[in-house]
């Protein structure tokens, strides 16, 4: 049944997370296991996608962010960095149809400068496409690094306050969220992190400050929605205290 992309679901998992982010990640060594080459284990991991989005609304989810490619993933070789970028190219080709019909808005964060200009042009299309839709909200994070996202944010910040637009006497922790790729967005609720790697790999690293972490063995390409499901209500039963004491 098609769905009201305008309509939100309401939570059927009370005191689930709001806003999951993922960092997708084992695609290579699911590959490597089963002795093909690493792009096979993207092309795996980049079916995974849908699923995981269509996954949301039963569990209460309203945002998901997902790390598709970070600021430090140019290291890898030519081969699979163009292979990547063909991927994504891909991936936006294919799946627009059905995350415009499930009610997905798509945005991306991260610095597009990087990126080839068709690239940039779908992302752009994809964006606009999708833009009135709220049942969830996909974030894809390519080109991503948490330390890039600050500078940059800085840079503009710095630019106000020598052009006269902010004073910096009234900058605070309120302040620079508003110049970071996320502005729009909630603060992640819960971060997930697929493959075994205890790390965040310069993900979301101001918008992470509270948020509550899972990190599973599971490669990203084996990664299923009751896997996702179980994560999600095991963080109904955390205790947020954010600092404070209950009294
Ligand atoms: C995550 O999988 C996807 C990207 C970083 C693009 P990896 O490619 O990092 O897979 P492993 O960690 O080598 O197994
Ligand atoms: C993090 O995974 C980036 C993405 C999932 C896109 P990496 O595989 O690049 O991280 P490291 O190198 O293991 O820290
Ligand atoms: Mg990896």
């Amino acid at each position: 049944m098609k769905h009201d992309p305008k309509s939100p679901d309401t939570s059927v998992l009370p005191g689930g997370p709001r806003h999951v982010a993922i960092i997708m990640d084992g695609n290579g060594r699911w590959a490597t296991q089963r002795g093909r080459p690493r792009l096979f284990g993207h092309h795996a991991g980049a079916k995974r996608v849908r699923e995981v989005v269509e996954a949301c609304p039963d569990f209460g989810v309203e945002y998901l962010t997902i790390f598709a490619f970070s600021t430090e993933n140019w290291k890898r070789t030519q081969v699979e960095v163009a292979g990547l970028m063909s991927l994504f190219r891909r991936y936006i080709t294919k799946e627009t149809r059905s995350l415009s019909e499930f009610g997905v808005r798509v945005r991306f964060i991260g610095d597009r400068v990087r990126l080839d200009d068709k690239l940039i042009k779908m992302m752009n299309d994809l964006e606009q496409a999708t833009a009135h839709n709220t049942r969830v909200h996909l974030t894809i994070a390519l080109n991503y690094g948490g330390r890039d996202e600050v500078a940059r944010a800085t840079k503009r910040l710095a630019r106000d306050v020598a052009e006269g637009r902010l004073d910096p006497d009234k900058v605070d922790e309120e302040t620079l969220p508003r110049y970071l790729d996320t502005y729009v967005l909630p603060d992640p609720d819960l971060v997930i992190r697929t493959s075994g790697e205890a790390r965040i790999s310069n993900f979301l690293l101001w918008q992470s400050a509270y948020a509550e972490y899972e990190f599973i063995d599971t490669l990203w390409p084996d990664f299923r929605k009751d896997e996702f499901g179980r994560l999600c209500a095991a963080y109904g039963g955390r205790d947020r205290r954010f600092g404070a004491v209950k009294t």
